[in-house]
């Protein structure tokens, strides 16, 4: 019997027509991965506004705001989203951008999407010549924080996060942006 050759990961900046696609796979990774420990309520009443198509439609016209896609074959397998100027930002480094999104669909996690994913966040930030990469990730969600620390990312302060009625805490992680920190 003949074995396939793994499919290659493509990685391109999404189109306005993926929006539908982007959104799906936004929920249905952030279900998968917080439900468990969240009120159901919060959680339907956090993706009804942050998964719609409509939402990442809006999201995608703002000025500074980036898509990536991870795609396998004709399937989008993961998706990070930069932006900039959506919160004071003053005390995190100079000229920062944003990592706001990254979710890798649960299939494909642990298998090195998300690195590569980030790994091209941060050389498009480096390009761009954005000098700090900051984001917020929920303090229980350890295996996240370990990724990000793997990827050059420290924890400097705390924020909120309010998913649907429930006032949560987000560690606030950030890295350099030069090639020296390039991981
Ligand atoms: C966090 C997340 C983006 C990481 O993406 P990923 O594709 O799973 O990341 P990778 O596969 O590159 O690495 C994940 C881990 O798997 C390990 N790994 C990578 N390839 C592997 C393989 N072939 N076999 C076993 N382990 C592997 C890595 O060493 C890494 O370990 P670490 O977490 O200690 O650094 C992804 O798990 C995710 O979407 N999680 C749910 C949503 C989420 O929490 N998003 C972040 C919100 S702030």
């Amino acid at each position: 019997m003949q074995t396939q050759p793994p499919q290659a990961l493509r990685i391109c900046r999404a189109q306005q027509n993926d929006a539908a696609k982007i959104a799906a796979l936004g929920e249905k990774t952030f279900f998968e991965s917080f439900a468990k420990d969240n009120d159901l309520k919060d959680m339907h009443s956090y993706l009804s506004q942050a998964f719609t198509t409509a939402q990442i439609r809006m999201e995608m016209a703002e000025v500074g705001s980036v898509f990536l896609l991870a795609y396998k074959g004709q399937d989008i397998c993961g998706y990070a989203k930069t932006q900039i100027g959506k919160a004071d930002t003053s005390t995190f480094g100079p000229n920062p951008i944003e990592l706001m999104r990254l979710y890798v669909d649960g299939s494909h996690q642990r298998s090195g999407v998300g690195a590569i994913l980030i790994r091209r966040v941060i050389e498009m930030g480096i390009e761009d010549g954005y000098q700090t990469m900051w984001l917020g990730v929920w303090e229980k969600n350890v295996q996240a924080q370990k990724f990000y620390q793997r990827h050059g990312f420290d924890v400097v302060g705390k924020k909120q996060f309010v998913l649907g009625q429930d006032v949560q805490t987000d560690l606030i992680m950030t890295r350099a942006l030069s090639h020296t920190a390039s991981h």
